[in-house]
């Protein structure tokens, strides 16, 4: 029997561009630009089954315009806000996502991220480097101190909870808005609040872990940011969609908040420009999941859906 026909839009790891071609037939994207609408479309019609990563956009407009041959769109991403999902399914489309694997690895920049814009990484490297380090004193520098601060978790998924496992080292006092309570075996003694402006009020950290989703959008509002406590910490490794980034400088300038560390922004790649002047943002272009370890366990999750589902069974990460 001939294997399945894979289109694999980005240069995934080396272990997983192996295992795919060894087990399917594939064409890589080695060029490793992020496939267009144009692309998809006309991948629809000569391919079983995609691999995409979260630059790929299956939208409503996009999926309206498949040809039948395409059956699974194994993500290579835990987010999926990049796939009109009810689009996909009204084709038949199975899709799947990377659930679990990415998580410390998420879990870890995110801490990097609050540990640096918490003590003025950017700053401070840039004050070294630049050969402008001329002084010192006691005043020089001074930033927030994480251990036995507050934290606030907004998603308390797989992420947000090994995000709150690390944060247990460092004594912080933990606190979680999520649609609903989790079980205390999962949240160890974390004090839910069953609204976001709650746990703003108790936020001298705070970090986001929940899905973009039409409800989520903005999220992170001018009125949001003025509930934290003055002097706030900030922290986005999920979606640039939940922030409001005007609103974002706005607390920044105004000192509502102290400090951002972001890996993800509204516009992807590239930023925003306006973020640049401020020395106390900590930022990062979304490389949460980027370590070795990562991506291959990533790419292999794909894998794994994709062979159950052209096994005849149902994909582990179905969606
Ligand atoms: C990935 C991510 O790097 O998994 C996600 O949702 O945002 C990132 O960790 C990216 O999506 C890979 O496609």
């Amino acid at each position: 029997m001939s294997k399945p026909r894979i289109w694999v839009t980005r240069r995934l790891s080396d272990a997983t561009l192996e295992r795919a071609a060894r087990d399917y037939e594939v064409v890589i994207n080695y060029e490793d630009r992020p496939g267009t609408a144009e692309e998809i479309i006309a991948a629809s019609a000569v391919f079983d089954g995609i691999i995409p990563c979260h630059s790929e956009h299956f939208s409503s407009e996009v999926v309206a315009q498949f040809s039948d041959r395409l059956k699974i769109v194994a993500n290579h991403s835990v987010g999926v806000d990049h796939c009109d999902l009810p689009a996909l399914k009204s084709r038949g489309i199975v899709v799947t996502n990377t659930p679990d694997v990415l998580s410390d690895a998420t879990a870890e920049l995110a801490m990097l991220l609050m540990l640096g814009a918490a003590r003025h990484a950017v700053a401070g490297d840039r004050i070294v480097r630049s050969g402008a380090w001329d002084s010192w004193s006691p005043a020089f520098m001074v930033g927030k101190q994480v251990t036995g601060a507050r934290l606030g978790i907004i998603g308390m998924g797989r992420v947000g909870r090994a995000f709150a496992a690390k944060a247990r080292g460092f004594d912080m006092e933990l606190h979680y808005f999520n649609r609903s309570p989790l079980a205390e075996e999962l949240t160890q003694g974390a004090v839910y609040h069953d609204t976001v402006e709650s746990l703003l009020g108790v936020s001298d950290f705070l970090s986001l872990h929940c899905p973009a989703t039409p409800e989520t959008n903005g999220l992170m509002s001018a009125e949001r940011f003025a509930l934290m406590p003055a002097g706030a910490v900030f922290v986005n490794t999920a979606r640039g969609a939940l922030v409001d980034e005007a609103a974002l400088i706005g607390a920044l300038d105004s000192g509502q908040l102290s400090a951002a560390g972001l890996d993800c922004f509204q516009v992807e790649p590239g930023g925003n420009p306006a973020f640049s002047r401020f020395d106390n943002i900590f930022m990062l272009p979304h490389i949460g999941s980027a370590t070795g370890q990562t991506r291959d366990a990533m790419g292999f999750r794909a894998l794994d859906n994709l062979d159950a589902f052209f096994a005849g069974k149902a994909p582990g990460d179905q969606l």
